[in-house]
């Protein structure tokens, strides 16, 4: 016990528990206001657990017990075993809409949204090819999580072995992976053009790199063809946080550039087999949402040679930067060869730069250097000129791995356009010590971004006012900031210029105290995620018409409600709901859901709404 409270507050801070238990997140997975100086506890295995892979040298640190590999023996087989020691993975219910397209609206609900049409909205259309969608992520949603040949994730393993601090596993989820026609089918009907899916790395790679899961493939063809039947363009993620966790057992994944090799590899595997079809592709999902999680439970089992909880997030950012780079030119090379189809590659880049506090120099310091830190350690070097910003070299020193001349050229222009999940803009106000003592001590609570990370500075304004509406209060980041949008997408595309314009590769909400609803109407009566894609797609249109913003696709988060990492099903963030208490799992249609459908169809061209 005395090892697993501790890893407990590292993980609610990671993943956005309540607020009570994390008031000083302002990102429901953001770690980076850890002190980047703790270490992670525990860190002597039992010595029955201690692992027997290659990294099991003296100086290899563990955190918990680690399961046993050994290259060239260790099978997917035994690593499941070990995964499920205490806890099994539990299986779908046969499903009679396993292939099956059977659909049934119900009659729309009530208007409320024409409200929000403003006079000047009114008349306003999407560009002329717009990408409408929604987006999803394997983990999330796919459950068949050892079907097929499946090899374990991190997110297979933690949830597993250390139940406690889960609330729940992604075994079944949305069993997406027999139900994706019915799935299509609803989504039609909301007119949506455009599916972003990821691919679970270990169907490729059961573990994580050597041979290739045939049946792994051969899912996501029939998922790709059914999308494409169905008019919806598949955009596909290579990685949305489930690393393979053999890897992760033997040197420790990220926080090794072991990773880029085999990264590039699996990412090639797929390029090959679905580049005849999938035209957008994203490497990374929030790679520093990601890379400030490796140092904590599910992500890190193995620390590599001169690693430690200080510097593992700055390993992984350089390590995923150049494995970003290295998979891009890999694309680039097979799209010119003629061995896959023209397409276009990027990755999403997540949270925003946030409005300053009050006009003082040190909060605007703060928003700049929370936007240096939180953006453009991976925007800028990919947008800008290779390197990363000098703030953050400056602040962070020897922890940030510097990119040689050769990495920065790899890495500039390794992206045709640029991707933002766009879900709120915060505020940023100056450590309360000033920015200056903050940045010279790395043991100061609010180093290295040195902006006061307490919520009521990230989520509200001065006067004791909110920045705009709340989410659900245990995603306390989340507020429907719409008023601050335009100036955003004016400071993102200025930034980070890019000639394949912008996407909004994420948004979505936390509707407030949903997963205590108990009645169906109340549930699937979500007026505030409905005001909230109002408001925004509102914002998006003023964006384009007045700003001349290059916007060219949004996607909802999500289709429906899903496995929220450490919140597990029961956070919700749905277009639809989801019944999972009931084994057949079935699917509502919210009001957000109508509300998008028809708001879209009035502001899209004809020809892009999907009927
Ligand atoms: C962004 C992440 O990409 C996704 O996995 C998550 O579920 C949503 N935000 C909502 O928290």
């Amino acid at each position: 016990m005395i090892r697993l409270l501790p890893l407990a507050v590292y993980v609610s801070l990671a993943f956005g528990l309540p607020a009570s238990q994390s008031s000083a997140s302002n990102n429901s997975y953001d770690i980076s206001v850890l002190s980047p100086t703790s270490s992670i506890p525990g860190t002597t295995p039992p010595s029955t657990e201690a692992p027997t892979s290659t990294a099991a040298s003296s100086t290899v640190q563990t955190a918990g017990p680690t399961p046993s590999f050994t290259p060239n023996k260790t099978t997917v087989e035994d690593l499941w075993a070990q995964v499920e020691k205490n806890k099994p993975v539990l299986v779908a219910a046969e499903s009679n809409l396993t292939d099956s397209t059977e659909l049934k609206l119900p009659p729309a609900p009530h208007a409320f949204f024409p409200n929000y049409l403003s006079e000047r909205t009114k008349i306003l259309k999407f560009p002329k090819g717009f990408k409408y969608g929604v987006a999803s992520a394997a983990t999330q949603v796919e459950g068949a999580a050892k079907e097929d040949g499946k090899g374990p994730s991190v997110w297979d393993y933690g949830p597993h072995v250390y139940p406690d601090l889960y609330t729940g596993a992604p075994d079944v989820t949305n069993d997406f992976y027999h139900r994706y026609k019915n799935d299509f089918a609803r989504l039609k009907a909301m007119g949506v053009n455009t599916f972003s899916l990821s691919i679970a790395w270990t169907r490729i790679y059961p573990l994580g790199r050597g041979e290739v899961n045939e049946a792994g493939l051969a899912f996501y063809d029939k998922v790709i063809d059914e999308a494409i039947k169905n008019n919806l363009e598949p955009v596909v993620t290579l990685f949305h946080w489930d690393t393979p966790l053999a890897l992760s057992v033997q040197y420790g994944s990220w926080m090794s550039p072991k990773v880029i090799d085999d990264y590039n590899q699996y990412a090639e595997t797929v390029f090959r087999r679905l580049g005849d079809r999938v035209k957008m592709w994203i490497t990374f999902n929030e790679p520093r949402v990601f890379c400030s999680q490796v140092a904590v439970i599910p992500y890190t089992l193995t620390y590599p040679d001169g690693t430690n909880s200080t510097n593992a997030p700055y390993q992984c950012t350089h390590n995923l930067l150049v494995a970003h780079g290295t998979a891009v030119q890999t694309y680039r090379k097979l799209v010119k060869e003629g061995t896959i189809a023209a397409g276009q590659i990027g990755l999403k880049n997540d949270d925003n730069k946030p409005t300053p506090w009050s006009d003082s120099e040190e909060d605007k310091e703060a928003s700049d250097r929370h936007a240096d830190f939180f953006v453009g350690i991976f925007a800028k070097p990919i947008y800008v000129d290779g390197d990363y910003p000098a703030t953050c070299k400056e602040t962070l020193g020897d922890i940030l791995p510097p990119l040689t001349p050769e990495e920065q050229k790899l890495v500039k222009g390794s992206a045709d356009f640029y991707a933002q999940d766009l879900y709120r803009v915060n505020t940023a106000k100056a450590a309360p010590n000033g920015i200056e003592a903050c940045k010279k001590n790395s043991s100061d609570p609010n180093w290295p971004t040195c902006q006061d990370n307490r919520v009521e500075y990230t989520s509200g304004a001065p006067g004791g006012w909110g920045y705009g509406q709340q989410a659900d209060p245990r995603v306390n980041w989340l507020v429907n900031s719409w008023f601050a949008l335009r100036d955003q997408l004016k400071y993102l595309t200025k930034t980070f210029p890019s000639k394949g314009g912008i996407y909004i590769s994420e948004f979505g909400w936390a509707e407030a105290f949903e997963n205590q609803r108990t009645e169906l109407y109340q549930i699937v009566s979500d007026y505030g995620r409905e005001s909230y894609y109002m408001d925004y797609l509102n914002e998006f249109l003023l964006a384009i018409h007045e700003d001349s913003i290059d916007l060219r696709g949004i996607f909802a988060w999500s289709l429906y409600d899903n496995f929220e990492w450490q919140s597990g099903l029961t956070q919700k963030f749905g277009l639809q709901y989801v019944n999972f208490t009931d084994p057949a799992l079935p699917r509502y249609f919210k009001r957000s859901f109508f509300s998008m459908r028809d708001s879209m169809k009035h502001h899209l061209e004809p020809e892009d709404f999907n009927s």
